[in-house]
């Protein structure tokens, strides 16, 4: 087993950000398909699904540490949060004590809130700017805890949902796939558990089904990955994946860049 944590502090997880001064060029046809800016300019915006302790941060940094090896400039997001005002619905979503009488429609709006604010405020003007985005949990998020698990209208979330993304919708998505017991053992470690931790463990059940069945759904854009595996495993995997999807990324490397935090 990996114990290794990959985790990002609270401070670092809010806005991990790479700048770069020259833009690397991408020929990406799939990316064209959903991403109005010039595609073929630009960087993949790649989002990680999956339960909880199923290992989404820790692929999120590794696959973040081998593209600043090779010089690919990025930006990490995390949902909710991400902005000031997202990091503020965040604290309100997971772990405020008033949030005990928080409503599943509630609830979808505030993950809705937040995920706006971060398309239009970080993650668009990224792409733009020409950075590859790696995003630790997006809407597909929201169609799986608010709409299969809590069991709220799953067309009203899909246009809610689309109206908070725009057109900013994810070149590929990771769904990392790990049995109950399996997410549960990763997060024995002392934390900060949120609410969504504290739900039964069939709503965890639920949560895993609604993945694999999304997943299914969209076989272009999602890629179930086997998560039970180890780190090291799981990574290359994902970064073959990835080069296949995206060729040219192995030649947009060694382009001047720094990391800055906001
Ligand atoms: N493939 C793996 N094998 C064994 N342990 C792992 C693996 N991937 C991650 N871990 C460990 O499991 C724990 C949870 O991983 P991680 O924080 O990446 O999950 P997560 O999906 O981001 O969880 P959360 O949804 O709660 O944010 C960490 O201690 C991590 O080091
Ligand atoms: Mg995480």
């Amino acid at each position: 087993m990996d114990t290794s944590t990959n985790d990002l502090t609270d401070q670092e997880n809010k806005f991990s950000l790479s700048k770069i001064s020259t833009q690397g060029a991408v020929d990406s046809t799939r990316a064209h398909l959903y991403f109005t800016i010039d595609a073929m300019s630009r960087l993949p915006f790649i989002t990680f699904e999956g339960s909880e302790g199923c290992g989404k941060s820790t692929q999120v940094q590794r696959l973040a540490a081998r593209l600043k090896r090779m010089g690919i400039p990025h930006l990490v997001a995390r949902e909710p949060g991400g902005t000031p005002i997202g990091e503020t619905i965040r604290e309100l979503l997971q772990f405020a004590p008033q949030n005990v009488s928080m409503t599943p429609e509630t609830e979808l709006l505030l993950f809705e809130a937040s995920r706006s604010q971060l398309v239009r405020e970080t993650i668009r003007p990224a792409l733009e700017r020409g950075l590859c985005v790696i995003a630790d949990r997006f809407f597909d998020s929201t169609t799986v805890y608010q709409g299969t698990a809590r069991k709220l209208d799953p067309q009203f979330i899909e246009r809610l949902n689309a109206f908070a993304v725009d057109d900013c919708v994810p070149d590929i998505t990771f769904v990392l796939d790990v049995d109950a017991a399996t997410a549960e053992s990763r997060m024995q470690k002392p934390r900060r558990p949120d609410r969504m931790e504290q739900q039964s463990a069939e709503f965890h059940e639920r949560v895993r089904r609604g993945y694999r069945d999304l997943a299914a759904r969209e076989p272009n854009r999602m890629v179930l990955i086997d998560g039970s595996r180890h780190a090291d495993v799981i990574e290359n995997e994902i970064w073959q994946i990835i080069l296949s999807r995206f060729p040219a990324l192995s030649k947009t490397s060694n382009i001047e860049h720094q990391t800055s935090k906001i």
